[in-house]
């Protein structure tokens, strides 16, 4: 497609996006600017508590069709019937973001001989986008329409942090990067863009102590954590056709963390 003008080029009207872990966090972040830019979104998360609140507060402040479908991600038959749930509901979906995930902290030799807590969060991080990915890229591809697949990954998929303990988190974060500039090549025909944003410490959560935050912003170049908003910024560029040049990118947003770390 070709861009003549920007203006409206932010714009998501008339788009139906699932987005996974919108409840609460990053993902509340990101469906807030979705909603405030026209989008239609299907919040996918297995608390209906906080999924069900997410969509009538949205339905309160905007004008798009919002809907909660509990989801558990770890599993390939809860992602397939959600998904056929979202096609019912939205009509189609135009763009799917990967963002439910989980953080493992621990050594590896310091798990069982289950690897319990590595099983896990390669099930959820990567293996929940990668269930996710295969089943909205065949609605995309099969209805012609084209698509948007945006994970988020983190800087952790990067670097390895010597105190952070995350080698699991880590492993399945480069992972996720890896799988998208894989999935990126083998979607570039059908018109559907993968890209990936890599955050680094995001002021995400009101249970984090401000001690902790102040600790964590002294390791930042620009002295301060992201914000929510600033993440969604980046999904909607990325939902957007002005983004369509762009496949395969894993585009950094860490205050310049990675670069020092
Ligand atoms: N916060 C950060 O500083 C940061 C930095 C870099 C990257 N990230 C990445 O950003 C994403 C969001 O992080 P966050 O900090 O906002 O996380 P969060 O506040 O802990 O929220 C995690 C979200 O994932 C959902 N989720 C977890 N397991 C799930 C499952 N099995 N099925 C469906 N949904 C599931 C949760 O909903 P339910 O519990 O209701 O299922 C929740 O909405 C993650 O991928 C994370 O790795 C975060």
């Amino acid at each position: 497609m070709e861009i003549t003008s920007i203006s409206n080029a932010f714009s998501l009207k008339g788009k139906n996006a699932v987005v996974t872990g919108g409840n609460k966090g990053i993902g509340a972040g990101i469906v807030t600017a979705y909603a405030q830019t026209g989008a239609n979104i299907a919040i996918m998360a297995r608390d209906e508590v906080t999924g069900q609140k997410a969509v009538n507060d949205l339905k309160e402040k905007y004008d798009g069709k919002y809907v909660f479908i509990k989801t558990d991600i770890g599993e390939f038959a809860s992602c397939k019937a959600s998904v056929e749930k979202a096609i019912e509901e939205l009509g189609n979906i135009d763009i799917l973001v990967n963002n439910a995930g989980v953080k493992t902290v621990g050594n590896l030799l310091d798990m069982g001989e289950d690897l319990a807590e590595w099983h896990k969060c390669i099930n959820i991080d990567l293996n929940g986008a990668v269930r996710m990915s295969y089943l909205v890229a065949k609605h995309m591809r099969s209805n012609g329409r084209g698509g948007r697949i945006i994970n988020i990954s983190s800087n952790a998929g990067e670097i390895c942090s010597k105190t952070a303990n995350m080698i699991t988190y880590c492993s399945a974060k480069a992972a996720l990067n890896l799988f998208t500039k894989g999935l990126a090549i083998e979607l570039s025909k059908d018109n559907i863009r993968v890209n990936a944003i890599a955050p680094g410490f995001i002021d995400s959560s009101e249970d984090i102590p401000d001690h902790l935050k102040k600790h964590l912003a002294d390791m930042i170049p620009i002295g301060r954590l992201g914000h929510v908003l600033e993440i969604g910024a980046l999904a909607v560029y990325l939902g957007c056709d002005i983004s369509d040049d762009m496949t395969g990118a894993i585009l950094t947003m860490d205050g310049g963390h990675s670069i020092v770390i």
